[in-house]
């Protein structure tokens, strides 16, 4: 008796568990999730989110760019989505008369909206199952090779014969590891323009420092507007374009969230690996993320060394300081979090009972094949992951030899090559090198030559590193500082003059010179080596993984569902739509510690620090917070509430996505994770694992209070 029900409360535990949270569904198949949804909170159905009889939020949710998403708030085509999202477009726009980037940007007419040339926007229209037709012809006795030329083929003759018959764009997208396929109808828009960003104290308030971390006090915003041509479908810009109408846009809520208020969040996630082996991951977060970690941790101490020196030389390495950062930071809250929950053991544990359950028929003997050929596949994959990380993280990082990697193809150049070719190649490389050197400093790269170098000549044996590494102990005794100090005194790549007169110059006859530079040996010997020694192996061990993992995820199809009723399969994240919901709460991220689910201005001025570059606060929010104008953006208790935790599935690619309340208002934008939780991507643990958004009501008391853009706040429809 005692037996059964600690048989029983166990499955409930373990369901709820497996079950809240976690997921990322795909919206046309919603309807398996609208009873839990429901019973969770929400008051709408799954018909209202997604549908392709009516108008539904679906069509007020768009792909931004090729990265993040954003969503529609007017009649006119308003767009919302994150700073960090827009902030190319914004850097674009800025000179040094007009410092958007530092200023912000408020389009105060619609005169004033700027265009942005390549920006486009995506917008799906629909999406049908086509697995059968993909899968036509493969049967079990298919081979991998014939499987993927025959998926290959049937995926290019649909997607030209719907394409024929559609307005739309159409592609095929592989779901669950080639399990299932569907066919996507999108709708494109090319005119998108630039409405209004924050400054950046304001938009990245607390910057790298407060990346992947809460409590969190930014106000990552930005708005765009889509324009359409005079018939109302997408158009190149034209001033003569309108703005676009469209079948649905968000109504605003004001009433801000409470502990356990059901929420989803409606979006655009890259890449999730949810259903990996435990070898795998151990592979990931064991092996090559402190590689990664450690690198990168040498890289950005030199980056900030001379970045605090220098006002010039932080702006110049802002940029690659961001981009660096933020996969350091976060794989740092993977490795951490994969070893406190114990991600590895779950996996093992998971991985016994699939065993067992592949062994009660013999037709389950492929599946547990799959599982079990793995490891001797990782264990080979081992040598040239490693070798990719460091030829990439380490031997890339070096911006000389990255640069000169460009010359690749000047070096190609004979006295045959027509002089039209020379002049193209000439003058892309002279537009790369203005673009290069205005963001480089030598100083820095000469570091970071140096403990790059030492680092890849340490860990990677003898018998596997580029020649040019073992260069260093057959002519500089193995001394690194005597090779950098040669190769930035020899080589012309560390000045722009150089490069351009050396292009000025070019004829066929220079290319013997020019593959003598130290700084082209380096390329061309990482890449060499890179290309003969580690790509093919590296693609061969990655079909093979690839070919396992479609028949793991198979097995796992079939067998969750009987061992784990209880719990629901979710494909991996693809960069397709997907909903994902779960409840706003704070969190216990570590012993003694609790976070509350969300954050005030008041945080904000704590946090002010006018000496820090990353915490400085403007007169005119001061100003606004001591006379607590906050308007009808204040929260019930009489604050501005900043930002808000939740525990929704996102990743990457969720940046920009509208997170909405149970009748489906828009109550802030997603824009990052906590960073205890950043193993999401790998394993989901829904006691720690929390998306970060920024409060709608702080976006709204900045349009309206602070920038004084109302008529942004009347174009939008607003829920009291
Ligand atoms: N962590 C956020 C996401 O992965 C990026 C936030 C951008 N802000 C920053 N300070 N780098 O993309
Ligand atoms: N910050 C991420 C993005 O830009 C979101 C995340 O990884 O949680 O998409």
């Amino acid at each position: 008796m005692k037996k059964t029900l600690f048989a029983i409360i166990t499955i409930l535990f373990l369901g709820t568990i497996a079950r809240a949270d976690e997921g990322m569904w795909i919206p046309a198949l919603l309807q398996r999730n609208e009873a839990e949804m429901q019973a969770m909170g929400m008051k709408i159905t799954a018909d209202d989110i997604y549908s392709i009889n009516h108008s539904s939020m679906k069509d007020a949710v768009v792909l931004f760019g090729g990265g993040c998403t954003g969503e529609i708030v007017s009649e006119q085509g308003l767009l919302l989505t994150n700073h960090h999202c827009g902030y190319g477009w914004i850097q674009r726009h800025s000179t040094m008369e007009h410092d958007y980037l530092t200023d912000g940007f408020w389009a105060m007419t619609p005169e004033e909206e700027l265009a942005c040339p390549g920006l486009t926007v995506t917008m799906l229209k629909n999406m049908v199952d086509v697995t059968d037709k993909i899968l036509t012809n493969v049967t079990p006795e298919t081979t991998d090779e014939e499987r993927a030329e025959i998926v290959s083929k049937n995926i290019k003759r649909l997607v030209e014969e719907m394409q024929k018959r559609s307005e739309y764009e159409v592609s095929v997208e592989s779901f669950y590891q080639g399990n299932q396929y569907f066919l996507m109808y999108n709708e494109v828009f090319r005119d998108i323009r630039m409405v209004g960003a924050p400054p950046s104290n304001i938009g990245k308030f607390g910057g790298d420092t407060d990346n992947w971390v809460w409590p969190r006090h930014t106000g990552d915003f930005s708005i765009f507007r889509i324009y359409v041509g005079p018939d109302g479908k997408p158009a190149e810009y034209s001033k003569d374009n309108k703005t676009y109408k469209p079948d649905y846009h968000f109504t605003i809520s004001l009433k801000g969230v409470e502990e356990g208020d059901f929420t989803f969040v409606f979006g655009y996630p890259a890449r999730t690996n949810e259903y990996l082996p435990a070898v795998a991951v151990n592979q990931e977060a064991n092996v090559i993320y402190p590689v990664v970690v450690d690198l990168r941790t040498k890289i950005l101490d030199i980056y900030n060394k001379y970045q605090e020196k220098d006002a010039k030389v932080r702006i110049q390495y802002a940029n690659k300081h961001a981009g660096l950062g933020n996969g350091w930071k976060k794989w740092m809250g993977v490795i951490e979090g994969i070893r406190n929950f114990k991600g590895i053991e779950k996996k093992q544990a998971f991985e016994e009972a699939y065993l067992d359950w592949c062994m009660k028929t013999r037709s389950r003997i492929p599946y547990m094949h799959a599982l079990k050929d793995f490891t001797p596949v990782y264990e080979e994959y081992e040598k040239y992951r490693m070798a990719t990380t460091y030829f990439t993280e380490a031997g890339l990082s070096i911006e000389l030899i990255e640069f000169a990697a460009n010359f690749a193809q000047i070096t190609e150049v004979t006295k045959d090559t027509p002089q039209e070719e020379i002049d193209e190649l000439v003058n892309a490389l002279k537009s790369a090198a203005a673009v290069f050197y205005k963001d480089y400093y030598q100083p820095i790269d000469e570091e970071v030559a140096i403990a790059m170098l030492k680092a890849y000549r340490e860990a990677q044996p003898e018998d596997f590193r580029p020649e040019i590494l073992n260069e260093i102990d057959r002519k500089f005794k193995g001394n690194v500082q005597s090779y950098v100090d040669y190769l930035f005194g020899k080589t012309i790549f560390t000045s722009e003059e150089k490069v351009n007169k050396f292009l000025d110059e070019f004829n066929p006859s220079k290319v013997k010179k020019l593959e003598k530079d130290p700084a082209i040996v380096a390329a061309n010997s990482m890449m060499d080596f890179y290309v003969e020694n580690v790509m093919a192996k590296s693609r061969e061990c990655n079909t093979k993984i690839n070919n396992l993992r479609r028949v793991y995820m198979e097995g796992q199809m079939k067998m969750i569902p009987e061992v784990y009723p209880e719990r629901n399969l979710y494909p991996d994240a693809n960069f397709t739509l997907r909903v994902t919901y779960g409840k706003v709460g704070g969190f216990k991220p570590k012993d003694a510690v609790t976070y509350r689910h969300y954050t005030t201005l008041d945080g904000i001025m704590q946090k002010e620090n006018p000496n820090i570059y990353d915490y400085v606060v403007t007169d005119r929010l001061r100003e606004l917070y001591e006379a607590k104008d906050y308007g009808r953006y204040a929260d019930k208790d009489g604050s501005m509430h900043v930002a808000f935790i939740a525990g929704n599935h996102t990743t990457g690619g969720n940046s920009g996505s509208p997170i909405l309340n149970a009748n489906g208002e828009l109550l802030g934008l997603n824009f990052d994770r906590t960073w205890e939780g950043t193993m999401s991507d790998l394993i989901y643990d829904p006691s720690i694992c929390k998306n970060i958004s920024v409060d709608i009501r702080y976006v709204l008391f900045l349009i309206d209070k602070y920038a004084g853009c109302q008529r942004l706040i009347d174009e939008m429809t607003i829920a009291e």
